[in-house]
């Protein structure tokens, strides 16, 4: 039977390299049982121009705005938005906001992160626009993350045929951050009550990425190894492929096709399909549809090897070095951006991209490499 996708080699007998040298603590505390990531709070620099974006070529839709802020939400939300565009100097990202089941998750949220030693603050009702009593953290990654529980309803427009239109985004389905050691990161997030789904790794015991769900989909959020804490991307969901090549047949239309930064293709990892797009402060926005059903408790971890040339695109086609490279400033709690640490570890586009040896589309295959990395 066909591996597929394929397991990663194995390991040296000794691992050279300690998966998590540097761990974060444990809490005794009961973590907050979250049941989404629900809204990205990113500061953009020009509203008009990423209200061009966001609404008129994505078609999200405005719940609310004003001067300084648009409110946006997906086609199937019921809550009172997915994003907030905030205006502005520093194009960041101010909050990646978590629902939980329950306002006592708040009170879990504020004891499971006061015993990591984290800055923690309750924000109350209002403070984001339909938005009840928060608690906002500069977690131990260095991210500006939000719990909240109570929330305005607003009309679900799934049925609303009227106003759909064939790129129609219809769910925010994940975010995806950048940190140095994802090791580390994993283990925290496990720690707050996120299960594994996918990862990357190679043979010495190097993990390049990671995958985690609290929804039943392949993630909520991803950690990405690199140079952080930044954002790499905000994800929403179309019902189907075809929506997402109508997007790009729109902005090719447009005459905008310098905003599509990578494919689209079909991922390995999540097999999901998917579109990254480049927001007009840089801000990377992937579309993606039709990953799998995650939910049972032993729900199977994929690994895959990092110099499988099918994980990040299924059909072998190489990433272009911007989506390693770029990613969104974080902000801590005061509107700052927070300082980046360096990763020390491989870093994934120097053993993958170009045509390099490493990378094979059928394993033991050393001299073809990338189908496409000449191309680079
Ligand atoms: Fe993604």
């Amino acid at each position: 039977m066909n591996h597929n996708p394929s397991p990663i080699p194995e390991p040296h007998a000794t691992p050279r390299i300690n998966p998590n040298p540097n761990p974060i603590p444990t809490p005794a505390a009961t973590p907050p049982d979250i049941l989404r990531c629900a809204y990205m709070d990113i500061v953009v620099t020009d509203l008009a121009a990423s209200r061009e974006f966001y609404v008129d070529i994505l078609g999200l839709v405005v719940t609310e705005e004003n001067e300084n802020e648009i409110y946006l939400r997906s086609f199937e939300e019921f809550i009172h938005h997915n994003l907030v565009l905030r205006k502005g100097p520093v194009a960041a990202v101010a909050a990646f906001s978590y629902r939980v089941r329950s306002p006592e998750d708040l009170d879990r949220a504020v004891e499971f992160y006061t015993e990591l030693g984290c800055r923690v603050e309750r924000r109350p009702g209002g403070f984001t626009r339909g938005i009840g009593d928060s608690v906002r953290v500069e977690d131990p990654l260095g991210f500006p993350y939000e719990f909240f529980h109570d929330v305005e309803h607003v009309e679900r427009l799934a049925w609303r045929y009227d106003l759909y239109g064939p790129g129609a985004l219809v769910r925010l389905d994940h975010f995806n951050q950048v940190t140095p050691d994802v090791p580390r990161a994993r283990a925290y997030m496990e720690d707050l009550g996120f299960r594994v789904t996918e990862d990357i790794k190679d043979e010495d015991g190097v993990t390049y990425a990671a995958w985690m769900r609290r929804k039943s989909t392949v993630h909520d959020t991803a950690m990405t190894g690199g140079n952080g804490p930044r954002m790499h991307h905000v994800a929403f969901s179309t019902h189907e492929k075809h929506n997402i090549l109508y997007i790009c047949d729109k902005l090719g239309a447009l005459r905008k096709s310098d905003l599509i930064e990578r494919g689209p293709g079909r991922h390995g990892v999540s097999n999901a399909f998917y579109l990254y797009l480049l927001d007009p402060d840089g801000h990377r926005v992937e579309i993606y549809t039709q990953d799998y059903y995650t939910g049972d408790p032993d729900n199977p971890v994929v690994t895959w090897d990092v110099h499988d040339n099918q994980r990040r695109d299924w059909w072998g086609n190489p990433v272009v070095p911007s989506w390693y490279t770029e990613a969104s400033p974080v902000l801590d709690l005061d509107g700052n951006v927070q300082p980046i640490v360096i990763r020390e570890e491989p870093s994934e586009m120097a053993v993958t991209v170009g045509a390099d040896g490493f990378s094979y589309t059928r394993e033991g295959d050393v001299t073809k490499g990338f189908k496409l990395g000449d191309t680079l």
